[in-house]
């Protein structure tokens, strides 16, 4: 496996986009107070970041914990230079997450047939049609919309997913308008070389401006893979604060990548994010201790208290 050379590759500035308060806790059993998540967001956006995933418009039978999306929209105390966003599976999604007052928001398909039955209740094409609806009110609105395709590495119904399979739905995200296109490793299965793999395919047709990573770490490979992407000039990843979350419709998922400890490696590496890691591990840790666990970033866990 040959690899592009790290330093004229790598870029200078990555952009992380928070996921936390959205794919973080949309997993978890138990109530989160309101003013938990809003404490919460407002910690994110304390220790720098630009992007954050508040909330999620979706059917609230399906995913309770996002059932008070609306109020999470109202509460938050906007900081300037930040953009809150919204997942919207469709239009009555988008017109909520509007009314709510979502700066940006966000569709979601699968590369995988039976994960896209599982999670969103239709087949992959059928999502995409939903999302055309989307679109078109979105660019009336001038809201911009982000594309994620879950299941991009693995599939927990239909284990490996070929490259060529995520290639056509990029494609149709990035047609239909979408500004960029998350690519998910829901389940966490990918490594470095399924991810090299991936990539290359995907960088034939498609800038790496256009492309952002989304990892999760069930398996210990998120940095890895994230390091991969970066030295394909991928400039946009994807973290949850404390390694929160998981999804619902994809079994052992627990865990996206920890934002402390991504933070820590580009550090390391000399990328800039505009994120203070101090401030970053004081929000995971109060919303660890919000939760009742440890946190999920060994960054965390090596600084300490
Ligand atoms: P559906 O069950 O297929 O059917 O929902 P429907 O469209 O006929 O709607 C059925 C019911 O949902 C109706 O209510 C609708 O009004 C209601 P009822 O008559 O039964 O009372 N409904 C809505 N309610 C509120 N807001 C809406 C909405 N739309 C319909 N927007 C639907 C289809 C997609 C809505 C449903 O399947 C759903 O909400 N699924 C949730 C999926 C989800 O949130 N999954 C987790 C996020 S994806 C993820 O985590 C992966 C990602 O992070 C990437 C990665 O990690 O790799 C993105
Ligand atoms: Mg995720």
């Amino acid at each position: 496996m040959s690899l592009p050379a790290t330093a004229s590759s790598v870029p200078k500035k990555v952009t992380l986009v928070e996921v936390g308060p959205r794919d973080g806790l949309q997993n978890e059993p138990s109530t989160i107070p309101l003013a938990a998540k809003l404490q919460l967001i407002d910690d994110l956006g304390a220790a720098g970041h630009t992007v954050i995933e508040a909330g999620s418009f979706v059917n609230p039978k399906w995913i309770p914990q996002m059932a008070d999306s609306e109020a999470v929209f109202a509460g938050i105390d906007r900081r300037a230079g930040v953009r809150y966003s919204a997942l919207t599976p469709n239009l009555r999604g988008f017109e909520r997450a509007l009314a709510a007052g979502a700066d940006e928001v966000a569709v979601f398909a699968a590369a995988s047939e039976s994960f896209s039955q599982k999670n969103i209740n239709c087949s992959i094409a059928e999502s995409l049609q939903r999302f055309e609806d989307v679109m078109a009110k979105a660019a009336e609105r001038d809201i911009p919309v982000r594309g994620y395709i879950s299941c991009v590495l693995g599939c927990p119904y239909e284990g490996d997913i070929q490259p060529d399979a995520v290639a056509a739905v990029t494609e149709a995200l990035l047609e239909m308008g979408c500004y960029e296109v998350s690519l998910g490793d829901t389940i966490g299965t990918g490594t470095p070389g399924s991810m090299q793999r991936l990539l290359e395919r995907l960088l034939r047709d498609f800038p790496a401006s256009g492309l952002a990573v989304h990892c999760h770490d069930t398996y210990g490979q998120a940095l890895g893979n994230i390091l991969v992407a970066l030295q394909h000039g991928i400039a946009t990843v994807d973290a949850s604060v404390a390694g929160l979350g998981g999804c619902p419709y994809a079994r052992g998922a627990t865990g996206n990548v920890a934002t402390e400890d991504v933070v820590y490696m580009l550090n390391g590496m000399g990328i800039e994010t505009g994120l203070d890691l101090e401030r970053l591990v004081a929000a995971g840790n109060r919303i660890s201790a919000v939760l009742e666990r440890p946190t999920g970033s060994r960054v965390a866990r090596a600084l300490g208290d």
